[in-house]
């Protein structure tokens, strides 16, 4: 045998060797635990044969505690570049079965060099997480670490699209990392996230919790809203990522893929004149005004678990990607809170750094009043929403279906926030506020001065609700005034959507030269 055929058979083995991470052994606990391997991750996720991985014999070059025999090749992650569905994507994928995936400074050393990749070729980053933290023995230099990802994260964001995907442990100051990224993804059953686990919990506030309960993924589905996405298996939440990288574009001077489309742009849909409900106050479902107006029904949903009472997704109007905002009348009649607002702005906020049009379908009754919302500070948030809206400079279409009143009609995609289009049902309600609250304030004087005269004061009250509702609670107004563009017949609404997109592709709009805002947080 040949010198080079030796060595070559050399590289073989190393290879083979570096595959296998920590080894059979553990390759088959993270097995047990229904996990995959990082490796089979990637393969999940990629094009075949797309894979192209960095630092397959890096080592870690720690001696404390016994390292110096925890040597594994390539340390306890695998990166690297691929391409999904034939475009370029940078990765990497945390692998448990090295020292439980903690990480290195060698480690953060591989992870930083697909960043720079990514941010250098202007693609997509996508990191699955499945680690202990912090590698305790390298103490600080591991923390470094974790700076330098950190800082390349930040300086990432809104530059190329960055994607999480939680598949096991992600505790401690490890958690910045995905929080720093535009979307996460849970897998359920086998991922967590939280700052301290459930024994510093424990010791501190005496509060008894289990790891599911504190930072599962439904945890942070539903109630904390750091995730975006939750899949009930790995290979579901590989499809998830695809479909959702299929919406945006590859970083921030691109457009989203167009596909072709094949739902006539001028399908008229009936029953969108007649899902308004004769009572005001009765709710519909805004899930089915998202169904009829987008290409075929598609609807790829972001938080659907959280905030319900708004409504943020992907959809596509002539083959062309959307962000819909849309608040959901069946969901606490629709009003803006806390939550609803942050949902919303972040959404906004992606969509606008990534080119992505935003199409906003209304029907607010207001924001939720009350000391839990103030408290916990509403005013900051709507801001945060307001701002978002007034700082986005992609195409803007506002559909108003029924009511738009008082603050939350400015914050959601309003004319004077620089809308380009906006649209209203003939069963639109632009007003200050609604007829009995108005009235209640407007005739108070009256009404008493009729009951202490012994006058009929609830049907007093009901002439000028019903005076003030023919007078405010319709669009003709805010369309007197030019605020509204054209009041539409809503089974046109596709078409005018998808016009209107059209209309809007070259549109130019900039902020004021300025460092940064600063927003309301
Ligand atoms: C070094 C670690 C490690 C870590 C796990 N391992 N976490 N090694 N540093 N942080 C090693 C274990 O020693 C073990 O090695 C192997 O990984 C598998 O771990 P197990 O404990 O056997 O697995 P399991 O029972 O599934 O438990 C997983 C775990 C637990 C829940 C993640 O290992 C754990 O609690 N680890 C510590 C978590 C933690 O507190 N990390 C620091 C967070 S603070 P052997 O050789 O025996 O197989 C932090 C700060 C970041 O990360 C700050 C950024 C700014």
């Amino acid at each position: 045998m040949s010198k080079q055929v030796e060595k070559i058979k050399e590289l073989i083995a190393k290879r083979e060797q570096a595959y296998l991470g920590g080894g059979e052994k553990a390759i088959d606990k993270q097995h047990a635990r229904g996990k995959y391997t990082a490796r089979e991750r990637i393969e999940m996720l990629v094009d075949k044969d797309s894979f192209e991985e960095y630092d397959m014999f890096k080592l870690h070059r720690c001696h404390n505690f016994g390292m110096e025999k925890k040597q594994y090749l390539g340390d306890g992650v695998v990166a690297g570049s691929a391409t999904i569905c034939g475009r370029l994507v940078y990765l990497y994928a945390q692998d448990f079965t090295v020292n439980g995936g903690s990480l290195s400074e060698t480690m953060a050393q591989k992870i930083c060099k697909v960043m720079d990749m990514a941010m250098k070729m202007g693609a997509p980053f996508i990191c699955m997480n499945d680690s202990g933290g912090a590698r305790i023995q390298e103490g600080i230099s591991s923390l470094a670490g974790y700076g330098e990802i950190f800082e390349r994260n930040i300086l990432a964001s809104g530059v190329i699209p960055q994607i999480s995907a939680i598949m096991g442990p992600c505790a401690g100051g490890a958690v910045y990392s995905p929080a720093l990224t535009d979307f996460i993804f849970m897998t359920e059953g086998t991922s967590y996230m939280f700052l301290t686990g459930p024994k510093v919990v424990k010791t501190v506030t005496g509060e008894d919790i289990d790891a599911e309960h504190l930072g599962g993924a439904s945890v942070h589905a539903s109630k904390s809203g750091v995730t975006h996405f939750t899949a009930k298996t790995e290979e579901e939440c590989m499809e998830l990522i695809k479909t959702l990288l299929s919406y945006i574009p590859s970083n921030n001077t691109e457009e989203a893929p167009r596909t072709e489309c094949n739902d006539p742009i001028d399908r008229k849909e009936d029953l969108l004149n007649e899902i308004i409900p004769e009572d005001p106050n009765q709710a519909y479902d805004m899930y089915k005004v998202i169904a009829a107006v987008t290409d075929n029904g598609e609807f790829f949903e972001v938080q659907p678990k959280f905030a319900k009472n708004i409504i943020t997704g992907f959809a596509r109007f002539n083959g062309q990607s959307v962000g819909v905002v849309a608040n959901q009348p069946a969901a606490y009649a629709g009003v803006l809170d806390v939550n609803a607002s942050r949902k919303a702005a972040r959404f906004v906020r992606f969509c606008d750094a990534f080119n992505i049009p935003i199409v906003s379908l209304v029907d607010v009754p207001g924001f939720l009043p009350g000391t839990g919302q103030e408290y916990n500070a509403v005013i900051q948030h709507g801001a945060q929403l307001l701002y978002a809206y007034g700082e986005a400079t992609v195409p803007k279409i506002t559909i108003t279906l029924r009511k738009s009143y008082g603050g939350s009609h400015i914050v959601m995609g309003c004319k004077q926030l620089r809308s380009d289009l906006n649209f209203a049902w003939p069963s639109a309600e632009i007003a200050v506020m609604g007829g009995s609250g108005a009235v209640a304030i407007l005739c108070a004087k009256e009404a008493k001065a009729k009951k202490e005269a012994g006058e009929d004061v609830k049907a007093f009250l009901a002439e000028k609700e019903e005076e003030y509702t023919d007078k405010f609670a319709n669009p003709y107004q805010a369309a007197q005034f030019g605020y509204i563009d054209d009041i539409i017949e809503p089974r046109n609404t596709r078409f005018r959507i998808c016009r209107g997109l059209a209309q809007l592709a070259t549109k130019r709009d900039s902020l004021p030269a300025k460092k940064h805002g600063c927003m309301p947080m």
